[in-house]
């Protein structure tokens, strides 16, 4: 039985004493706030692959990648060589030093982006996405600053710090923040969007530094909108002057089926910001995309003591070596079609899946109502005893996002819907 620690009470279950000692350490000394609530509180005591071992010895196959970051699974082994070699001798930080790792890693980035996106000329570090998108932000409000107005679309999750936190959501403190739509569950013609972005530019003439937004609403609940959403975005904003950020934090390398979502939505955003899973765990995030923009800020106005450490861009060169080594992208696809079929029958096997939205290997399966989406979580983990599956808390209160590593096997998956389907049938 769980419980959701309310004040000093940690989250517990039953059979799992180490597990439940840990949890009760941890709420003496950690802030709860540090988490995000997940009803099964997996402690973990080591993951290789797709699956993750708790520290009572029980296997769970891991639906959620960290949350979107260990794209090629857990303690990928040629993954944490190539890590070794590319950091070896180096130190961990080089603030005010040059290491040339990180001008390969950023001539590999760009590289990576050259046949799919031409703005892609140069970029910043960061640490964290949230701070990828405020130096995205920065680059366009230093290249325009008569130009305070800052567009978002809404319900998009940036990040909680800062101007990321500024344009999340639906409503902002920055009086200088607008909401334009994004298409979620109505069914509304170009046209309705098209006005809406016609009349900013009619109230703020000149006045539009940026549009930020995200290729598919993440956190919101999944919500993948039709590729003319984003084009007609693009192209309004290259009327307009205005500044295109693609926050790809979660979406980056090979998540939705392409290395990059502006490839799946046949955009080429001034911006582009990566995160997550650019360095398969390693704490990095980057800014990439049009040399002028970039070029606007000048010495420290960027910089932080963490951002393009060294072994950040060592992982970021190792995983776009094992990207190329093992054909990532061919495999996630494949995963894709067959975790895109199996998701798809749920909603006729349980009466309680409301439905199911997604692409490539990130989906969300929204749930009847958010008890019954915690009980699918928590079930999910209980799974056959000693084995579960192990997803994220619920998104936006209902929806269940399933992102595993993107070269899960297929008898790896077979495992995880056998599980769910035993599990779920409890519910
Ligand atoms: C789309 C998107 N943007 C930005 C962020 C913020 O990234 P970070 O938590 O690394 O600051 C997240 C994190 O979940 C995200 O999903």
């Amino acid at each position: 039985m769980a419980t959701q620690a309310a004040t000093s009470i940690s989250i517990q279950h039953d059979g799992e004493p180490k597990a439940n000692a840990i949890r009760e350490r941890l709420d003496a000394v950690v802030g709860k706030g540090q988490r995000t609530y997940t009803p099964s509180q997996v402690t973990v005591k080591s993951a290789k692959g797709s699956y993750l071992w708790t520290v009572d010895d029980r296997k769970l196959v891991d639906f959620t990648s960290g949350v979107l970051v260990a794209n090629l699974g857990h303690d990928h082994p040629r993954f944490e060589e190539l890590c070794r070699e590319y950091a070896d001798g180096l130190p961990r930080n080089a603030y005010n030093m040059v290491a040339e790792i990180e001008v390969i890693a950023a001539e590999r980035l760009l590289k990576s982006m050259a046949a799919t996106n031409p703005k892609a000329e140069k970029l910043f570090w960061a640490a964290s996405g949230s701070e990828g998108i405020q130096k995205a932000m920065w680059a366009a409000q230093h290249k325009a600053p008569e130009r305070q107005i800052l567009l978002a679309t809404r319900y998009g999750f940036h990040g909680k710090k800062g101007l990321a936190g500024d344009v999340t959501g639906a409503e902002s403190l920055n009086p200088n923040v607008r909401f334009v739509s994004f298409p979620m569950k109505e069914e509304k013609p170009q046209s309705f969007y098209q006005d809406e972005l016609d009349a900013f530019a009619e109230e703020f003439d000149g006045q539009i530094a940026l549009l930020i937004t995200e290729p598919y609403l993440g956190a919101a609940g999944s919500f993948h909108p039709p590729k003319w959403y984003h084009q007609m975005l693009q192209a309004w904003c290259e009327q307009h002057g205005v500044v295109l950020i693609f926050d790809e934090v979660q979406a980056c390398h090979g998540r939705t089926g392409n290395m990059y979502a502006y490839e799946s939505y046949e955009v080429q955003p001034d911006l582009v910001v990566l995160g997550k899973g650019i360095a398969n765990g390693e704490p990095a995030a980057a800014v990439i995309g049009r040399a002028d923009l970039i070029d606007a800020m000048g010495y420290g106005e960027a910089s932080d003591t963490f951002s393009g450490n060294p072994r950040a861009c060592a992982a970021i060169c190792a995983v776009l070596d094992v990207f190329e080594e093992e054909g990532v992208i061919d495999k996630a696809r494949a995963a894709a079609r067959d975790i895109g079929e199996r998701l798809c029958a749920l909603p006729d096997a349980f009466p309680f899946v409301k439905t199911v939205r997604g692409e490539g290997l990130v989906y969300g399966i929204e749930i009847e109502n958010a008890e019954l989406a915690n009980r699918c979580v928590l079930e999910a983990y209980y799974g056959t005893g000693d084995a579960g599956v192990h997803l994220l808390g619920p998104l936006a209160g209902t929806v269940l996002r399933v992102s595993p590593p993107l070269l899960i096997s297929e008898s790896e998956i077979a495992e995880a819907f056998a599980i769910i389907e035993q599990a779920w049938a409890r519910i």
